[in-house]
């Protein structure tokens, strides 16, 4: 059962090439141990995504893509669906801020991908964040909850239970500039409430909220102890696997190394 699980995604971004992608799997996996509360997610490039779901070992490591484009097939020259990544990978990352805000998408593209995520059994992982212009505003709260009902706007109660939301501040994402703790504890709390009108009480305690944002491993241990954070998305220290190790280290909670 996943919901129990600390996720700790790395976000590569558009770094690392095929030869480098295959490269790190292999020097990561010969140093992760894997847990039974703790799930690991790679989300190199698109382009190394077929050949890394061919080395990965899904016991280890789940795969997710960076982004898609929500039609299943036709005619969108340089896109890929979600419908031609299911089976490669696990989860789906869905509105990132550099989606957001460097390429332009608007809710209406981010809520298609998210239910084209579960509509091809991909798990959409939802990001939201506000930025500092609109933080210094006192806008978070209104940001969050707007990208909220954006992105979920078509999902029913039971699909809900398939989804992951990332909250990273946009102003903390590469800029070595992370959020305090008791900023996100307040962020996280916002959002819950947020699905609790939307979708019940329940459904708020269930869903999953990580956090993203200048994450390093010796910040990491800091979120993962707060109440309501469920895992990390990391950028800058996943591309070296000894500190995307020593992050993973810190989600772990006692549990058996599996074999
Ligand atoms: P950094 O960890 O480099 O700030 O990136 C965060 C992020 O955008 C992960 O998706």
């Amino acid at each position: 059962m996943v919901n129990n699980k600390k996720i700790i995604i790395g976000n590569w971004k558009m770094n690392l090439n095929v030869q480098e992608s295959s490269l790190y799997l292999h020097q990561l996996s010969k140093i992760v141990k894997t847990h039974r509360d703790v799930e690991v997610v790679l989300s190199p490039t698109t382009l190394t995504l077929q050949s890394l779901s061919l080395q990965v070992n899904l016991r280890q490591f789940k795969l997710a893509a960076q982004n898609f484009y929500w039609r299943d097939q036709g005619s969108y020259t340089g896109e890929v669906s979600a419908t031609q990544l299911r089976g490669i990978v696990q989860y789906g990352l869905v509105g990132h801020s550099e989606r957001r805000h460097i390429f332009g998408e608007s809710d209406k593209d981010i809520r298609s991908k998210v239910e084209a995520a579960v509509r091809n059994h991909i798990r959409p992982v939802l990001c939201i964040g506000e930025t500092a212009w609109e933080r210094s505003n006192g806008e978070t709260y209104d940001i969050l909850h707007d990208q909220l009902i954006g992105g979920f706007a078509n999902i029913t109660s039971e699909e809900l239970s398939r989804v992951v939301v990332a909250y990273e501040p946009v102003w903390a994402v590469g800029t070595g500039q992370n959020a305090l703790p008791t900023y996100v504890s307040a962020a996280v709390s916002a959002i819950r409430n947020q699905i609790e009108h939307l979708y019940g009480k329940k459904a708020s305690e269930s869903i999953q909220v990580i956090y993203g944002g200048s994450v390093t491993p010796d910040s990491a241990a800091d979120y993962l102890a707060l109440p309501g954070v469920d895992g990390l998305l990391i950028g800058g220290a996943s591309l070296n696997a000894h500190s995307f190790n020593e992050i993973i280290k810190k989600a772990h909670r006692g549990s058996a190394v599996v074999e």
